[in-house]
């Protein structure tokens, strides 16, 4: 999850090699769920991260690129892949960098500078160099994005660093805020929350995991996916609950689904996704050029009123009374839906399908 940005979360990024490569790998696996129809492959990428890259959809088909956020994997966009792959297109879902069957960052150069900071490598340059490799490696000039959370973060910066590659963009739940001069958006959070507030616990390394461990991975995603409070999310510094807690699932996640997210998180634990939350400073710090910066891609914005990102002071307003489309200017359309939290393409999977291909369409 990513607050709905306060100034300057969201910004970008940089020139990425371009290499073709010609190390993918193919292998043909099912993933676990009813999620026919899906191929899976590695990708090797020019900035050395290996991505576990799902597909569906007929090979000549326009590509659309799938975000996913935190804490989840290419699987939070199953249903969209299925109808979009209907719809004739070819979906391609990334787990990205640090999580699920991906590689974290290759490691960094013998005496780099940063080379003990491994967080430092989650940058929004670092992802959307992933990102830019990944289209050459599939020899895709330009893609359709749909994103969600902190993949939608990483999309506005794939659009403000390369809007040659981006034919248009369907971002859920994370408006674009530009960068501020003024602020580093974790200190925004820490000045409107306090200490306790989830981005600002995540910060210190290792102490989130510990929590997360205390409570055990399961209990965790249970606690994320059924997150529908519409305020802040805290993870108090005198715990996150009892390992005892009994969290229903919602409706829309199985306990099939919920297997296959416990199944990848035990594996890679949770310090490559948290690595993007500390990486922000980083990201703050490079992306100064980018201060105040517009996207000119084609946009529909869809969120739920339920989701906690909707609930950050000043957002509505800057949504729906002119920021959004000033910073957007090719903003077509935004989409509040009633009654949703904040995992709305897997709370809304029809709905959110329809607008993604019927927004889509008018470009293809
Ligand atoms: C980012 O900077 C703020 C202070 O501006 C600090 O509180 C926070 O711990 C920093 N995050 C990391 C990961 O260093």
């Amino acid at each position: 999850m990513v607050i709905a940005c306060l100034r300057g979360i969201c910004s970008c990024c940089c020139p990425a090699s371009s290499k073709p490569n010609p190390n993918n790998q193919e292998t043909k696996t099912m993933a676990a769920g009813d999620v026919d129809q899906i191929t899976h492959r590695t990708v090797e990428l020019s900035t050395g991260v290996r991505l576990h890259v799902a597909e569906a959809g007929p090979a000549g088909g326009a590509t659309v690129l799938l975000l996913h956020g935190f804490p989840e994997l290419w699987y939070t966009w199953r249903h969209q892949m299925r109808a979009l792959a209907a719809a004739g297109y070819r979906a391609v879902a990334p787990d990205l960098r640090g999580y699920g069957d991906s590689s974290g960052a290759a490691p960094a150069p013998a005496g780099a500078a940063d080379a003990d900071d491994p967080a430092g490598q989650y940058t929004a340059l670092h992802v959307v160099g992933d990102l830019v490799a990944l289209l050459d490696a599939l020899g895709e000039k330009r893609v359709f994005v749909a994103a969600h959370d902190w993949g939608a973060l990483t999309a506005w910066s794939l659009c403000l660093f390369r809007p040659d590659r981006v034919r248009a963009l369907v971002a859920l739940s994370v408006a674009y805020t530009p960068r501020s001069a003024a602020r580093k958006p974790v200190d925004g959070l820490r000045a409107l929350y306090g200490d306790d507030y989830y981005i600002c616990r995540i910060q210190e390394p290792g102490a989130i995991e510990e929590e997360f461990a205390r409570l055990g991975t399961e209990l965790v995603i249970r606690k994320f996916l059924g997150y529908r409070n519409p305020g802040p999310l805290f993870i108090p510094k005198s715990g996150w609950g009892s390992p005892d807690d009994e969290v229903p699932l919602p409706s829309w996640v199985t306990e099939e689904d919920l297997k296959y997210y416990t199944s990848k998180f035990e594996k890679t634990g949770f310090t490559g996704a948290l690595n993007y939350y500390r990486a922000l400073n980083k990201t703050w710090e490079l992306t100064s050029p980018w201060t105040a910066a517009v996207i000119n891609v084609p946009v529909k914005f869809i969120i739920g009123d339920l989701d906690l990102t909707y609930n950050t002071p000043g957002i509505q307003d800057f949504i729906h009374k002119g920021g959004f489309k000033k910073f957007v200017p090719l903003l077509d359309d935004v989409v509040v839906m009633k009654d949703v939290g904040h995992f709305i393409n897997e709370e809304k999977p029809e709905e959110v399908s329809d607008h993604i291909i019927s927004f889509i369409e008018k470009f293809n």
